[in-house]
């Protein structure tokens, strides 16, 4: 157990919170903000008035602070099958590396409030920090002599958590793919498990001409939805004039859930009110500032139009170079090919098919869509597996992926080198192999 000097300043600050919290001054966001001690980083900032979602009990324990992080990203650090998880260093074989840099804590690597040594990801240790644990990596690997501290994590090479698409083996496996397979596997989406709601059923009659044919002709419509499936309060049945997500939770569960661990949805999860437009640190559409973020920034009330809300929806808010680009890329002539019926299905490439993947096997609980958009988004390799692979070889996916204009151009052209990382797996002697 590592336990925070208390300091002055700590105690000062426990006692002045909770004064503060005795006089319900807690209720108002702007003095909870001014107990911050700096910047909150790109990942957190969203939440940093919920102080309670990282600092529970007391503000000296970082115990609690560890199982806070746990419960927010253990799922996501198993599932990627982290390559450091803290069992490697509670170990008492690393016991002599955990003294140089105590790996078994997420703080040593990802303090909170310290703009100053933030990089991206929320990571603020420096770049060359991998050489404390591995300084001898060039005499376990020649073909690693004279290599940076600082290029260990380059996009392609290796990361500190998911290295699915990094590994070894994964690599040899694609060796010499080429850089289009000819053929898409997107699955199919399954059907919603619908939830029967006895409720009184009302008529598409009560929206008025167009919203009416929308609604009639879509999903919902055909379904048999009703609209008090949506528009009656779960409690009282009085009617809601603006449905929210907690109208979609009880049928669309895993949507929900998604959106809530996004930057989408994420403010919402942690009990505040949803994400404003204008409040982004992303480059946003200055004319939907005063919006705020829900099911319906994508999806319109009524017609519910997938297709709409796969790049239109998107390209209407976000305005960064990276997006705007996205109108002239191979990518996009193929999605409009799909949307004209010319192109089959599942060949089109929209901002979704990259950021909000079809997921899941068919098996289980059947395909669904990723409602949480920065579930691959970094590191960017995490695109490999689940995105580009469907399409492209292994070895293309990560040439295009390393290349920052290209990510920036939104893929407007084949990258011309070759990873590094594919040269060292072919240079490796066979029987190695
Ligand atoms: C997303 C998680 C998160 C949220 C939300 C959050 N913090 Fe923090 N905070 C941290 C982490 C992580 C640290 C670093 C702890 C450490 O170094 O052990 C920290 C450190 C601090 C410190 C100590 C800084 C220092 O220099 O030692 C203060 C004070 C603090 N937070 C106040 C707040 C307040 C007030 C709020 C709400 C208005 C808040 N925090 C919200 C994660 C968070
Ligand atoms: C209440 C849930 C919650 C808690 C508690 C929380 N996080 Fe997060 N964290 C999020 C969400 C949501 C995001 C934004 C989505 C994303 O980037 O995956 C995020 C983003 C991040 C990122 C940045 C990811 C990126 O790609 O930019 C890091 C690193 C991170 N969290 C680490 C931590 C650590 C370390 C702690 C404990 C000090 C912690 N988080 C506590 C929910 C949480
Ligand atoms: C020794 C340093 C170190 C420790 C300890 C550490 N991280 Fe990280 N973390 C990183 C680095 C570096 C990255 C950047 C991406 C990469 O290299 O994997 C990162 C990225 C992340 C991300 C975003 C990318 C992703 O793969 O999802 C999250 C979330 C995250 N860390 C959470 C945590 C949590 C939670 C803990 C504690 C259980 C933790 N980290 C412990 C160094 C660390
Ligand atoms: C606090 C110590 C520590 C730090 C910092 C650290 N590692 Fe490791 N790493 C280990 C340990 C322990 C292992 C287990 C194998 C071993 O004993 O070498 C390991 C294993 C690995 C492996 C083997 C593959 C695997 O998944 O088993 C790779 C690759 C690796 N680390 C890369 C990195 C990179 C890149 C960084 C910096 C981004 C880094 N490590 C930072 C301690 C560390
Ligand atoms: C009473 C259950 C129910 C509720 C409540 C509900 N839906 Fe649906 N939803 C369905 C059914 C049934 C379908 C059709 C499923 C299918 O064909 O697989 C559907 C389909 C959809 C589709 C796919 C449309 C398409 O063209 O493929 C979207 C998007 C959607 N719902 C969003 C929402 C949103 C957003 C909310 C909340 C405002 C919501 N739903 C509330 C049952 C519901
Ligand atoms: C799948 C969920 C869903 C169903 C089913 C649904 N609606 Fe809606 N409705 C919404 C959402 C979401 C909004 C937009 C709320 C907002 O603007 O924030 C909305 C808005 C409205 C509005 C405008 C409210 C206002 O005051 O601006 C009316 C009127 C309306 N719906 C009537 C209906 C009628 C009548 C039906 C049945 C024929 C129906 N709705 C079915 C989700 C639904
Ligand atoms: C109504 C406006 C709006 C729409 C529509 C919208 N977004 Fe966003 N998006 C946001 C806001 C606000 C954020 C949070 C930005 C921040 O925290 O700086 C965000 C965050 C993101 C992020 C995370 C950025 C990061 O750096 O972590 C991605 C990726 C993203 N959106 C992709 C999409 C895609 C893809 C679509 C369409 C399928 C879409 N968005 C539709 C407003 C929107
Ligand atoms: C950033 C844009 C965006 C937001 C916000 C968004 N969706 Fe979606 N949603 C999409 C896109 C794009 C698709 C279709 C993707 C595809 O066809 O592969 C989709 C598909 C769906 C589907 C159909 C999935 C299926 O398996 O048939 C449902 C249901 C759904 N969304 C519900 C919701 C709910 C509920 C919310 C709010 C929590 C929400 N969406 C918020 C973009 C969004
Ligand atoms: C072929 C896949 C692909 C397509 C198509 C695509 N993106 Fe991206 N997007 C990426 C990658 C890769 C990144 C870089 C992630 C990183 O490393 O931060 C990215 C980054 C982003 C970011 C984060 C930028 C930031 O500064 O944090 C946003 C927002 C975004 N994309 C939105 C969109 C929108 C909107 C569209 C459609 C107009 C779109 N993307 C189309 C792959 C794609
Ligand atoms: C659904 C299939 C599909 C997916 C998924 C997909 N692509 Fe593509 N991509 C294509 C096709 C087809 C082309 C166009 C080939 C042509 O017209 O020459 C293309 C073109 C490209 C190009 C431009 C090549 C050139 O010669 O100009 C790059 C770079 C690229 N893709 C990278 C990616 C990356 C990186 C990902 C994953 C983040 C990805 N793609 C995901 C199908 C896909």
């Amino acid at each position: 157990m590592q336990l925070l000097a208390p300091t002055p300043l700590w105690i000062a600050l426990t006692i002045g919170m909770l004064t503060a919290a005795g006089v319900g001054m807690f209720s108002e966001g702007a003095s909870r903000r001014a107990f911050l001690p700096g910047k909150t980083s790109a990942g957190h900032y969203q939440i940093e008035l919920a102080c309670g979602e990282c600092h529970t009990d007391s503000f000296t324990n970082s115990d609690q602070i560890q199982s806070a992080c746990q419960r927010c990203h253990g799922g996501e650090l198993s599932e990627a099958e982290d390559s450091h998880p803290r069992t490697k260093f509670t170990d008492p074989r690393n016991a002599a590396r955990v003294e140089v840099l105590d790996a078994r804590y997420c703080v040593t690597c990802h303090v909170e409030h310290k703009e100053e040594q933030t990089r991206e990801m929320g990571v603020t240790v420096p770049e060359d920090y991998c050489f404390h644990c591995h300084q001898d990596i060039a005499t376990e690997r020649p073909s690693h002599e004279g290599m940076a501290f600082d290029s260990c994590d380059d996009v392609g090479c290796h990361n500190f958590h998911d290295n699915r698409a990094l590994y070894e083996d994964y690599l040899i496996k694609h060796l010499d793919e080429p850089a289009q397979l000819g053929h898409q596997r997107f699955g199919s989406l399954s059907k919603t498990e619908t939830t029967t709601l006895e409720r009184e059923a009302q008529t598409a009659a009560a929206l008025s001409g167009e919203e009416g044919r929308a609604y009639e002709s879509s999903a919902h419509g055909r379904a048999g939805t009703t609209c008090n499936d949506c528009h009656a309060d779960a409690e009282s049945q009085a009617w809601l004039a603006k449905p929210n997500q907690d109208s979609c939770r009880e049928c669309h569960r895993r949507e929900v859930d998604g959106w809530e661990r996004g930057r989408h949805g994420m403010r919402v999860a942690a009990g505040l009110p949803p994400m404003r437009v204008g409040d982004g640190r992303v480059e946003l559409a200055s004319e939907r500032a005063h919006e705020s973020l829900g099911c319906n920034s994508c999806h319109s009330a009524h017609a519910m139009d997938t297709r709409n809300a796969a790049a239109e929806a998107c390209q209407s808010c976000h305005v960064d170079d990276h997006t705007k680009a996205y109108a002239d890329s191979k990518h996009a002539a193929l999605w409009k090919k799909e949307l004209e019926g010319v192109g089959a299905p599942g060949t089109g490439v929209s901002c979704a098919s990259c950021h909000m993947p079809r997921v899941g096997s068919g098996n289980d609980g059947g395909v669904y869509v990723q409602h949480n958009q920065n579930d691959n988004l970094r590191p960017r390799e995490k695109m490999i597996r689940g995105v580009c692979s469907q399409c492209h070889g292994v070895e293309f996916s990560l040439a295009a992926l390393s290349n920052d204009d290209l990510v920036k151009s939104n893929f407007a052209s084949a990258p011309a080198t070759q990873h590094q990382s594919m040269t060292l797996v072919r240079a490796r002697p066979r029987d190695e192999q």
